[in-house]
């Protein structure tokens, strides 16, 4: 007997599938909906908002606009609410949630009688959380992402979230601009619906979702107030009627070589480091893993070709009219894999060979013509960070790239809020400044890792130092920052016990990060080490519990390489 589909898929157990059948179309026909629609195939839309969410705030729109698809090809939408991640309104971090969600996500959509579902997202840990929820739940499964914020403006100048508040916030620390101007900056940051609107993490994963094939080709970079959004959206909305016909679940879109392509991407459009993470997490929700040296080597043959900010002075409402992220992909076509299928049922090279359209050079560079030959991240490995740690080479200084300076160490956040502007700090402009017990398993990995310049240093003029965590930075964040460092320094290693005044070496050109003290030594300071207590009840004890490296994407060690119960 075929698998039962639509109303009838997944009854209810009542011990008589008959009677569930029946007790189930009696219950749907009381939202009003005919006999004859509850016939058709059902899309679920899984949808976010929130009034902590103000990067979803176009939600209701989309979601009318993927229900109009549905309906105009043959479905019967179906929206549901999961939890919504805010970026700035959670508490300690939003990354602590991500795998809450992703949960609730792959719950939903199997325990719900959908033949598809569109997943509606747009904030940092949404996208992630519903490419991880759908990998697992393996029905068949299209990301439409809420999209950029158009940027606002200051005294002639171009702002946007959240480049642009990290360096008016740093001016205003250095006492360049008062206190004025920087209310008056506040209110043109973030000015309309969408998600930030440089190529901070949540641009980024719009990139990876189409780059992945997991997003209608040409939809990662439409402004969220664009007319073409909801065009996308109505777009999303048919296509995952079709793919119910032709069922293309996730785990045949997102492979080894789809992986590639999408780390291709966010290499050349100078993305996140949090993407990383998040791809990581993604893949190993499919028994792929993200080794360090693939990272580096996909980097070392990708040049950065997108001019936007933090890399360079682009916001994604530019990106959009350059011609987005199939421009890229144009330029990236001799390095990528061409065979790699889309949610469209197209392969890549299907979509590539299409006529292009008009190029904005000055925002996405030909390949012969890039940035930067290089790609933006980069990973290293030494005796301070033995499984790793990732920088964005693309937005640090250069100068700083190979250096060997003097520890100065912050035990955890509040340490480091306590003593980081305090005038007798005893910190020079070469040192290494240090924060741990930011990690995965201490904090939940907060984007802590942007730690400030010194006050008495910032009032100097120092714009940049080496920094070095266990914790993330925003996609928005810029510096000479060294972040992931791994094992974290709440489960061991030596960047547990890494003190001031140690020396710490950076060699970008080897990859490497190391502790200039011997192994003995190390391994004497750890074995008087003890680790801090972990929570006892609660989502926070199963988090620290399972939770995994950055390495290993953060995922919970009881979530990776799941499959499909259908
Ligand atoms: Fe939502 Fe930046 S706060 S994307």
């Amino acid at each position: 007997m075929p698998d039962p589909k639509g109303l009838e898929r997944g009854l209810t157990n009542y011990g008589d599938r008959d009677f569930a059948a029946f007790l189930r179309r009696s219950f749907a026909r009381s939202m009003g909906i005919s006999p004859a629609l509850l016939k058709r195939p059902i899309v679920g839309i899984a949808v976010a908002p929130s009034g902590f969410n103000n990067c979803h705030r176009s939600m209701p729109e989309l979601t009318e606009a993927v229900s109009r698809g549905v309906l105009a090809a043959g479905g019967l939408p179906r929206a549901f609410p999961t939890i919504s991640l805010g970026e700035v309104f959670l508490a300690p971090t939003s990354m602590m949630f991500r795998n809450l969600m992703a949960m609730d996500v792959e719950e939903m959509v199997r325990a719900q009688p959908m033949d598809a579902v569109v997943l509606i997202g747009g904030c940092d840990k949404t996208v992630p959380a519903q490419l991880m929820g759908a990998a697992s739940a393996g029905r068949p499964a299209i990301q439409l992402v809420t999209g950029p914020m158009m940027t606002g403006r200051h005294r002639g100048v171009r702002l946007g979230a959240c480049t642009d508040c990290r360096g008016y916030w740093a001016k205003y620390r250095a006492g360049t601009i008062d206190a004025d101007e920087i209310a008056a900056v506040e209110g043109e940051l973030a000015v309309t619906a969408g998600t930030c609107a440089v190529m901070g993490t949540a641009s980024s994963m719009a990139c990876i979702a189409e780059a992945l094939g997991m997003a209608l080709p040409g939809t990662a970079a439409i402004p969220a107030v664009h007319s073409a959004r909801l065009v996308a959206a109505e777009e999303t909305g048919k296509a995952a009627v079709r793919l119910v016909g032709h069922p293309l679940t996730p785990d045949r879109i997102i492979t080894e070589k789809s992986v590639d392509n999408a780390l291709r991407v966010l290499m050349a459009i100078g993305g996140s480091t949090n993407a990383i993470v998040h791809l990581a997490a993604i893949a190993g929700r499919l028994g792929i893993a993200l080794p360090l040296e693939r990272i580096n080597r996909i980097s070392d043959e990708t040049p950065v070709l997108v001019d936007l900010k933090p890399v360079g002075d682009g916001y994604m409402e530019d990106l959009h009219a350059a011609g987005a992220v199939g421009a890229v992909l144009r330029e990236l076509r001799g390095l990528l894999h061409l065979d790699c299928i889309g949610v469209d049922g197209a392969t890549l090279a299907e979509r590539l060979d299409q006529p292009g359209g008009w190029v904005d050079r000055r925002i996405v560079r030909e390949f012969a013509d890039p940035i930067s030959p290089v790609g933006g991240i980069v990973g290293l490995r030494g005796s301070l960070a033995p499984d790793g740690a990732i920088l964005k080479r693309a937005a640090a200084t250069p100068a700083l790239f190979e250096v060997e300076g003097r520890a100065v160490v912050f035990d955890d956040m509040e340490d480091l809020g306590r003593r980081i502007d305090d005038p007798d700090l005893d910190v020079l402009p070469n040192d290494i400044l240090v924060l741990r017990n930011a990690g995965p398993q201490a904090a939940g990995m907060p984007e802590a890792g942007y730690l400030p310049i010194p006050g008495k240093l910032a009032r100097a003029g120092v714009k940049d130092m080496v920094r070095v965590s266990d914790a993330r930075m925003s996609g928005t964040a810029y510096g000479t920052i060294v972040l992931h460092v791994a094992p974290e320094a709440a489960v061991g290693g030596p960047f547990a016990v890494v003190r001031s005044g140690d020396r710490i070496a950076l060699s970008v050109a080897r990859r490497r990060i190391d502790l200039m003290v011997d192994d003995a030594e190390i391994r004497r300071r750890l074995s008087a080490w003890s680790p801090p207590p972990l929570p006892t009840r609660g989502y926070a004890a199963l988090y620290r519990r399972t939770v995994l490296q950055a390495p290993q994407g953060c995922d919970f060690d009881f979530l990776t390489g799941a499959r499909s119960r259908d």
